[in-house]
């Protein structure tokens, strides 16, 4: 004990020990500012366990688009997943999930794969029973040099542009997929979301909207309080939204299966009132 303690202190320092459900998770800190950040824990990872089919994980084949620390996968591959194949492009990243799948107890049940710009390359002609993500959202002006987990177009929507529109071909007939993300809207709704789910899935979609939601120019003041980009290019984003409409920014979590054609916007069970710059827990060890 008199050497395992310093020895993780010294491993812990600028590094962050969540603790979220049942699992113990490694992440950077919310200001480690490089482009490899492994993306801390907030409460759009809680809003995702708490929305995991637990019946459906079940012995299931699980597929995760953008690893990140392995706390999605791991916490599918802990509710009995048969197997979860996980991809990842931030090298760091998949180093902190290894460490992360052994902590956890369940470095037998997960494969890493390399990510790639063209996201469904990596298994293409595979399908899966249960897919998650939790796909990079941030919307962020073209020129700014952002972190790899959260750039994602103007929008914040050009990932799961891509994710939607090739995720029929990779799920079962009898699978599930769960997403969380946070997308740009008028005051009404996340409407940009809605209008991605019309153009690409034949199935049918809930979607659960935390009712705790933040407006996009709230989004913007806090982009330009990272100091990440040019503060002409942020604004120039926020005229473009004022043009289109789009004034509100949305916490969902996605449920999606083949079947009908149709969307279900409901609230969320619980409100998710703190997302971001605050971490779900506190610190395990320091
Ligand atoms: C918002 S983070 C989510 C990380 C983790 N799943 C979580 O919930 O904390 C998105 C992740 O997607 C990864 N990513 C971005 N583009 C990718 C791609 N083309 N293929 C695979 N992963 C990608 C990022 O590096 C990042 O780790």
């Amino acid at each position: 004990m008199n050497v395992i303690k310093p020895l993780f202190q010294e491993l812990l320092k600028n590094k962050r020990l969540s603790h979220i459900n049942d699992l113990h998770i490694l992440t950077d800190e919310l200001d480690y500012r490089s482009i490899d950040q492994v993306f801390p824990l907030f409460a759009e990872q809680q809003f995702f366990l708490d929305e995991l089919q637990h019946q459906k994980v079940q012995n299931a084949e699980v597929l995760e688009i953008g690893l990140g620390s392995g706390v999605l996968s791991i916490s599918a591959a802990r509710a009995g997943a048969k197997h979860v194949t996980a991809l990842e492009i931030n090298p760091r990243a998949k180093n902190f999930a290894g460490f992360n799948f052994v902590l956890n107890g369940v470095e037998d049940k997960i494969t890493v794969l390399d990510g790639q710009q063209d996201l469904w390359k990596p298994v293409e002609g595979r399908k899966f029973d249960y897919i998650i993500s939790n796909p990079p959202f941030e919307p962020s002006p073209p020129t700014m040099d952002y972190f790899y987990h959260s750039a994602s177009g103007p929008y914040g929507l050009d990932f799961l542009d891509s994710f939607l529109l090739d995720l029929d071909k990779h799920l079962t007939d009898e699978g599930h997929t769960e997403i969380v993300t946070a997308v740009p809207g008028d005051k009404e709704g996340p409407n940009l979301l809605l209008d991605l789910i019309e153009k690409h899935l034949s199935g049918t979609a809930k979607v659960l909207v935390n009712p705790y939601s933040m407006t996009f120019d709230e989004l913007m003041d806090r982009l330009a309080g990272k100091e990440m980009g040019e503060v002409k290019d942020i604004d120039a984003l926020r005229e473009m939204a004022k043009k289109d409409g789009v004034t509100h920014f949305y916490l969902c979590v996605i449920h999606y299966h083949k079947g009908k054609k149709s969307t279900t916007v409901m609230p969320s069970e619980k409100t998710y009132s703190e997302y971001w710059d605050v971490p779900v827990k506190e610190y395990l060890i320091k």
